[in-house]
Formats: C-alpha cells, sequence, structure tokens
C-alpha cells in the first residue's frame, strides 16, 4: 500500500499550547482520511504543517515521498487545499475567482478559461458563474473554495471542515461533491468535528485531542466501542414502564436502562430496522409513547468513550 501522506512525530507550539503533540498520520493512495476533533484539537494546525504552510518544531512529513520542510515547492505541486474559512475573493464572479487561480498556475488566458469553465460545470455552478461569489449560498461558496484548490489538478487534497456552518441540504451538496473526486482517484485528507461526516466519507478516521492522537479505525470500529446506535422510548404512561422495558429487552436483547424520574428506556441496538419492529409491538400492545428514537452517538459520546471526559473540556479556544 502506497502512501500519498506520511507523518512522523509532528510537534507544534504556539507559546504555552502544544497544538501537536506528537503526531503520526498515513493516508494512503486514493483513500479518505478523516481528521476527527473538538475545537482546537489541533487538526488545522496538522492540516497546515502538512500544505508547507507552518514549519513543525519537530517530527516530520512527506507528501508524494517529498518532505514537506526541505521540498515545500514539490510538495505544493502536489496538493490543494480548501481551508476552514472560505478563501474566495467576494467581489469577483465564480468564473474570475477561477481563470484568477489558474492564471497564477501558469493557465494561458484560454487554457484558464477553460479550466475554470469546466470547474464550474462539475460543481453545477455555470447558472451563478457570472455573479459576484458574495451572492453565494453557503453551500455554493464552499463548492467555489473546493473548486479553486482543484484549479491546479492536485493529487492530494486537504478539507478543513469543509461542510462547518452549512445546512444539511448544502452539506448533502459538499459531500456529493468529495465522493465524485474520490471516485475519480483524488486523495483525501479531511479534518471535521461531525462523526457524521467522518463516517459518509472516509475509509478511516483518526480522532485528536489535544493535538494528539487518541484513536484511530474505521467509522464502524469506533463506533462499536463507543456502543453503536440506541433506541429510546418515554411511554406515554408511566404505567406502562414494565411492559415497554419488557418488549424493548426482548427486541435487543439487551437489558434497557431506565430512568422511573422521566419514564425513558434506552437500550443499545445493532440493526436499525428494530426501530420499525418496535413500533407494530407497541401498537399490538396498545402502547403509545411520546418520545421514540433511534439515536447515532454524537461526537461527545465518542470523546467520552475514548478520553473518559466529554469533548468540550479543555477545548474551549
Ligand atoms: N496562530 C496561532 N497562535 C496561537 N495559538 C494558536 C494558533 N493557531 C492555533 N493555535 C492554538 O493551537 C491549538 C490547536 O488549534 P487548531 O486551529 O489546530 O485546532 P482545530 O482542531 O483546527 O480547531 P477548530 O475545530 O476550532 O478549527 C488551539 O489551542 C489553538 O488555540
Ligand atoms: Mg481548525
Amino acid at each position: 500500500m502506497s502512501l500519498a501522506i506520511r507523518a512522523e512525530g509532528l510537534v507544534k507550539h504556539y507559546g504555552e499550547t502544544k497544538a501537536l503533540d506528537g503526531v503520526d498520520l498515513e493516508v494512503p493512495v486514493g483513500k479518505v482520511v478523516g481528521v476527527l476533533g473538538p475545537n482546537g484539537a489541533g487538526k488545522t494546525t496538522a492540516v497546515r504543517v502538512l500544505a508547507t504552510l507552518l514549519r513543525p518544531d519537530a517530527g516530520h512529513a512527506t507528501v508524494g515521498g517529498h518532505d514537506v520542510v526541505k521540498d515545500p515547492v514539490r510538495v505544493r505541486s502536489l496538493i490543494g487545499l480548501t481551508g476552514q474559512y472560505a478563501s474566495v475573493d467576494e467581489d469577483l464572479s465564480g468564473t474570475e475567482n477561477l481563470v484568477l487561480i489558474a492564471r497564477l498556475l501558469d493557465h494561458s488566458r484560454a487554457g484558464a478559461r477553460a479550466r475554470a469553465a469546466e470547474l464550474l460545470e462539475q460543481f453545477e455552478l455555470t447558472e451563478a458563474a457570472g455573479r459576484p461569489a458574495r451572492t453565494y449560498s453557503g453551500g455554493m461558496r464552499r463548492r467555489l473554495d473546493l473548486a479553486a484548490s482543484l484549479v491546479g489538478n492536485p493529487a492530494v487534497l486537504y478539507l478543513d471542515e469543509p461542510t462547518t456552518g452549512l445546512d444539511p441540504h448544502a452539506r448533502n451538496e459538499v459531500w456529493r461533491v468529495v465522493r465524485k473526486l474520490v471516485a475519480d482517484g483524488a486523495t483525501v485528507l479531511l479534518t471535521t468535528q461531525y462523526l457524521e461526516e467522518a463516517d459518509q466519507l472516509a475509509d478511516t478516521i483518526t480522532v485528536f485531542d489535544h493535538g494528539r492522537v487518541v484513536a484511530e479505525g474505521r467509522a464502524d470500529e469506533l463506533k462499536r466501542r463507543v456502543g453503536g446506535q440506541t433506541l429510546q422510548v418515554r411511554p406515554t404512561s408511566l404505567a406502562d414502564l414494565d411492559a415497554v422495558q419488557r418488549i424493548l429487552g426482548d427486541l435487543t436483547g439487551m437489558r434497557p436502562t431506565r430512568d422511573d424520574d422521566t419514564g425513558l428506556l434506552t437500550a443499545a441496538v445493532s440493526d436499525p430496522v428494530l426501530l420499525s419492529t418496535l413500533v407494530r409491538k407497541l401498537d399490538e400492545a396498545g402502547i403509545t409513547a411520546d418520545e421514540l428514537a433511534l439515536r447515532l452517538p454524537s461526537l461527545d459520546e465518542v470523546f467520552l468513550a475514548l478520553t473518559g471526559r466529554k469533548a468540550e473540556e479543555g477545548s474551549l479556544v
């Protein structure tokens, strides 16, 4: 398995803050590695080191076999970066933004226009191509950002929190684009605060906390460590608690946890299909519920399981 990115023992201090505290990271060619972590975990710092924008205090990293410190020019020729904050010029149109970048990358005038048109088409921005970027929605802007990082046809793409702050629809649009890029052979290093995003896009996930790697694995492996999904039921009448507890227990083969104060029953499930079975069983028993939900573990729960504490603690910047 050949590696597009290999980082070993990366350390970066900002004064007293240890933003990276000995990070190892490997990204195989053609794969998507998701770096998951709360605010201040060191995700952007790692991306900046790997993008040659920041020198590590210790450790080393290569991209496509080239050292990020010794050979930054070669590394830059391989990578595209979509930063955490939008980098397009608001006053320029979609076309103008992309043509500008293509010209900076030495495309001819005609070549630059052709590349811009091709990318705008690919990202479904052709209709908005002539409008200033400031008139774009959040999702369109993110797509333009992504397009901008692809002008030079990079083999390796860094996406730093590509969907933070986007609504679910815009998030889906970005996911679609990233999936397409990967299908076309790109290698992607993606940072995110959302387990679901890493789950949707990444082949493997590396969890960062306080500048360290605290866990690594496929999404399902991490979730199993967290306990997978849970089913929650709150019967309308407290008198039904015993009956619902029995039904839920039989269904999941697990002993549900029961909160007599709130009337909430919770059980871990391995198969989401159980939700509809539960609805049917409750219906047959003539029991109504005020609350009935299938929940995925949240990033907080992943964190709690991996680190024994909540994600917010100590992560405020
Ligand atoms: N230029 C800087 N000067 C001083 N401290 C910094 C600087 N950049 C980052 N830090 C600190 O380094 C730590 C890691 O920051 P980093 O931006 O890498 O985190 P992050 O995981 O990207 O967080 P977020 O999810 O908020 O983007 C934080 O404690 C942050 O305050
Ligand atoms: Mg960041």
